[in-house]
């Protein structure tokens, strides 16, 4: 699958980020509401994703995340994170964390690319090892099993999902080495 021509894939820096909380607690919001375990529960609302997102600035602006969004014309349809991570022992490993794609915007190619562009820059940065964990029974375990990641196995119960059922969490892995 190639990136849609009308989609761009950003790396935005922590002002860039500061200005985009508005969408991307918006995408944030359309996940929770479309029912996907991304962290967040039913009763949660727009004052606690923006309080995420304004988290994640911080971690941007601390150089330890790399946040992309995916531009359609003035608007971000979809998003995702590198976390790198900062223990002494890892350094060549990092996260992929929030893939998300507001509901009008799936099915199009949109979170493959964020993938491939969080990929990308895990390998400048000589990351070489990346690690994910998403909802067993979500549309991205797919996803990433046809973008060549390996599942480490499944825990069940991990989290909630947004009505309070148990959701299962896949963790997946990727050696790019
Ligand atoms: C997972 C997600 C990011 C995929 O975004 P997307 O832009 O639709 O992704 P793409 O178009 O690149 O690829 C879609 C792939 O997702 C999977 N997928 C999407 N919807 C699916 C569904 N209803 N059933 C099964 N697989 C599905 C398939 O692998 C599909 O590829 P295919 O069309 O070749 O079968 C998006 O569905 C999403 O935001 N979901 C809610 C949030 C979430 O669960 N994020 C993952 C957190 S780790």
């Amino acid at each position: 699958m190639t990136t849609p021509h009308d989609i761009a894939i950003l790396r935005l820096d922590a002002a860039e980020a500061q200005e985009a909380i508005p969408a991307l607690a918006d995408i944030l919001a359309d996940a929770v509401a479309g029912g996907a375990s991304v962290g967040f529960m039913d009763w949660n609302g727009p004052a606690d994703y923006a309080a995420f997102w304004t988290g994640v600035v911080a971690e941007v602006a601390a150089g330890r995340t790399i946040l992309f969004a995916a531009r359609s014309g003035e608007d971000i349809v979809g998003t995702a994170q590198l976390q790198l991570i900062g223990k002494p022992n890892q350094p060549h490993r990092a996260e992929i964390a929030k893939v998300l794609v507001h509901s009008r915007a799936r099915r199009r190619g949109v979170g493959e690319a964020l993938m491939q562009a969080a990929e990308m820059a895990a390998r400048q940065g000589n990351r070489d090892l990346l690690v994910l964990d998403t909802d067993e029974n979500g549309a991205a375990r797919r996803l990433y099993r046809r973008l060549g990641w390996t599942e480490a196995g499944t825990i069940p119960r991990y989290a909630l999902m947004p009505d309070g059922r148990d959701c299962g969490s896949t963790f997946f892995y990727k050696d790019l080495a």
